[in-house]
C-alpha cells in the first residue's frame, strides 16, 4: 500500500457528490462522536467475505447482492428488514438448489443511506432547494428545513445501521434461516402466485432431501451450515465524512478497515481515479465494489484496478457492470477481455437495474422486468463467450408487495405503479418479481456451469 494513504487523505482530493453543510463545526462534532463509537463490522468478517469472493472469482460460488436503492429511517421496522432478508434467502436457495452452487449473500442494507444525484438542486414551481441526497444527509420532503443537510443525521444513520445489523445477525444465526424452516420464508402475498407455488415445490424437495439424509443417519443437528447462514452487508461509500469516522485499525494486522459495512462500493459517478472516493477506498482492507457503466473503457478500468488493488488480492474487487439492456453486448466483452489479458481475476457481477431506468407515461421512475431479464441473459452470454465467470447479480429489491417495476408474471403496468410505489429513490423489484428472476437466473447459471 502506498504509504501516503491515511484515513483522511481523501480530503486533499476533489470529492464529488458530497453535501455542503451550513454548520461545519456541527459536522466535525458528529464525526468526533462517531469516531469514538464501536465499528459496526469487524476485520475478521470482512476478511471472511473476501475469502468467499475469491471463490466466486474462481467460479466456485455465486454472489447475490440486493436490497433497497435507498434505505429510509422511517421504513426500517423489523418486518421490512425481515421481509427483505427472507426474499434474499429464497433467491439464494433457488440459485443454490437450481445450479448446485454455493451463494454468497450480501445485502444493500444496514447503511445504504447516501445517494448520488445528477443535480445539486431541485426546482419545483420556481422554488429551488438542495436535492434530496438520502436520509444520512437531508429529508425528502420539499421544504427548506428538510432539505438542509443536517449532521445529526450521521448519528441517526449509525444507530439505524446498528439496529438493523443486530436484527440481521439474529435472523441469520438465530434459527430463522434454518433450512428446515424453508417453508416459512414465503410472504403471504407471494404464496399464491406462480413463483410462490414454484418455491413451495422446491421447499418440499429440500425438506424431502433433509428427511432422507437424516433417515440415513446424517446428523443435521451437528451441521451448522443447515441452521444458520453467513450474511454480509454493503453500501455505496459515498458519504466520506461518515465513512472516515468509522475507519478502524485492526490491532492484530495493523491494517485499516472500513467499519460501516463488510463491502463498500464506488458508484458510477464517483469512480474517477484521481478523485476522493477512490483515494479513500484504496487504503481499506475490506473487499470493494466498483460500478462499471457504459462509458468505462478498458484503460479506465486498468488504471482504477492498479490504484485500488495493486497487489491483486484474491476477492478484493467486485466489478458491478450496469450497462443497460442493449448496451451490454457491445461494451462488456472488451472490458472482460482486457482484464483477462492483464491477468486480473475479479468478480464480475451484473447490476441490471441502473442502466434500465425509464419514465412511465404517468410520471413514475420505473424499470421493465423484460429489460432487466435481457441484461442478465446477455451478461451470462458474454461471460460464456469470453470464457470468464458470470459471478453474481446485484438487485434493487424489497420483500414488500410494492408496484415499482413494470412487468413480470404479475403483469404490472403503468396504472399499477400508482398503487404501491414506496421507494425513497429508484424502483425496486417486489418479492414476487425477485423470486421470478431468481428462477430464471438459476437456469442460466446452471447452463453456464455445465458448459
Ligand atoms: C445505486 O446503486 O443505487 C447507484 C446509484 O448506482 P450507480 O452508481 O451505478 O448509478
Ligand atoms: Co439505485
Amino acid at each position: 500500500m502506498n504509504e501516503m494513504w491515511t484515513p483522511d487523505s481523501w480530503r486533499q482530493r476533489t470529492a464529488r457528490q458530497l453535501p455542503t453543510y451550513p454548520d461545519a463545526a456541527a459536522l466535525a462534532q458528529a464525526e468526533r462522536q462517531l469516531a469514538g463509537w464501536p465499528a459496526l463490522i469487524f476485520a475478521g468478517e470482512a476478511d471472511a467475505l473476501r475469502t468467499r469472493l475469491a471463490a466466486v472469482a474462481r467460479g466456485e460460488a455465486f454472489l447475490l447482492q440486493g436490497g433497497d436503492c435507498a434505505e429510509s429511517f422511517e421504513d426500517l421496522g423489523a418486518d421490512t428488514v425481515r421481509d427483505t432478508f427472507r426474499v434474499i434467502l429464497q433467491m439464494a436457495v433457488v440459485l443454490t438448489y437450481g445450479a448446485a452452487c454455493p451463494v454468497v449473500k450480501l445485502g444493500r442494507i444496514a447503511g445504504q443511506f447516501a445517494k448520488p444525484r445528477s443535480s445539486d438542486v431541485e426546482t419545483v414551481d420556481g422554488t429551488a432547494l438542495p436535492s434530496y441526497r438520502g436520509d444520512i444527509v437531508n429529508g425528502a420532503e420539499f421544504t427548506a428545513a428538510a432539505r438542509t443537510p443536517d449532521p445529526q443525521r450521521l448519528i441517526r444513520a449509525y444507530s439505524h445501521s446498528a439496529s438493523v445489523l443486530n436484527l440481521l445477525r439474529a435472523l441469520a444465526q438465530g434459527g430463522f434461516a434454518d433450512l428446515h424452516q424453508v417453508h416459512r420464508w414465503t410472504a403471504d402475498f407471494v404464496r399464491d402466485s406462480p413463483q410462490g407455488e414454484r418455491f413451495e415445490a422446491l421447499a418440499g424437495r429440500i425438506a424431502d432431501c433433509l428427511a432422507f439424509m437424516e433417515a440415513c443417519g446424517f446428523d443435521a443437528a451437528r451441521t451448522p451450515q443447515l441452521h444458520a447462514v453467513e450474511f454480509y452487508t454493503s453500501h455505496e461509500a459515498l458519504h466520506l465524512h461518515y465513512e472516515q469516522a468509522l475507519v478502524r485499525r485492526d490491532e492484530a494486522s495493523g491494517r485499516w478497515y472500513g467499519g460501516s459495512a463488510h463491502l463498500l462500493w464506488l458508484g458510477e459517478r464517483t469512480r474517477e481515479v484521481e478523485g476522493a472516493h477512490v483515494e479513500f477506498l484504496r487504503g481499506l482492507h475490506n473487499p470493494i465494489g466498483i460500478k462499471v457503466g457504459p462509458t468505462a473503457t478498458p484503460s479506465d478500468l486498468q488504471r482504477l484496478l492498479d490504484r485500488v488493488d495493486p497487489d491483486r488480492v484474491p476477492g478484493r474487487v467486485v466489478l458491478i457492470s450496469r450497462m443497460g439492456a442493449g448496451k451490454l453486448p457491445n461494451r462488456l466483452p472488451a472490458l472482460v477481455r482486457s482484464l483477462r489479458e492483464a491477468q486480473r481475476d475479479v468478480v464480475w457481477c451484473c447490476d441490471p437495474m441502473h442502466g434500465n431506468t425509464v419514465s412511465s407515461a404517468n410520471g413514475y421512475k420505473t424499470r421493465d422486468f423484460a429489460a432487466i431479464v435481457t441484461e442478465v441473459r446477455d451478461f451470462f452470454a458474454v461471460h460464456a463467450a469470453e470464457g470468464s465467470h458470470a459471478g453474481g447479480l446485484h438487485f434493487e429489491m424489497t420483500g414488500q408487495d410494492v408496484t415499482e417495476c413494470r412487468g413480470g408474471a404479475q403483469g404490472l403496468t403503468d396504472a399499477s405503479l400508482e398503487e404501491r410505489y414506496r421507494s425513497a429513490c429508484d424502483p425496486r423489484l417486489n418479492g414476487s418479481q425477485s423470486l421470478e428472476l431468481a428462477f430464471m437466473a438459476a437456469e442460466m447459471l446452471k447452463a453456464g456451469r455445465k458448459a
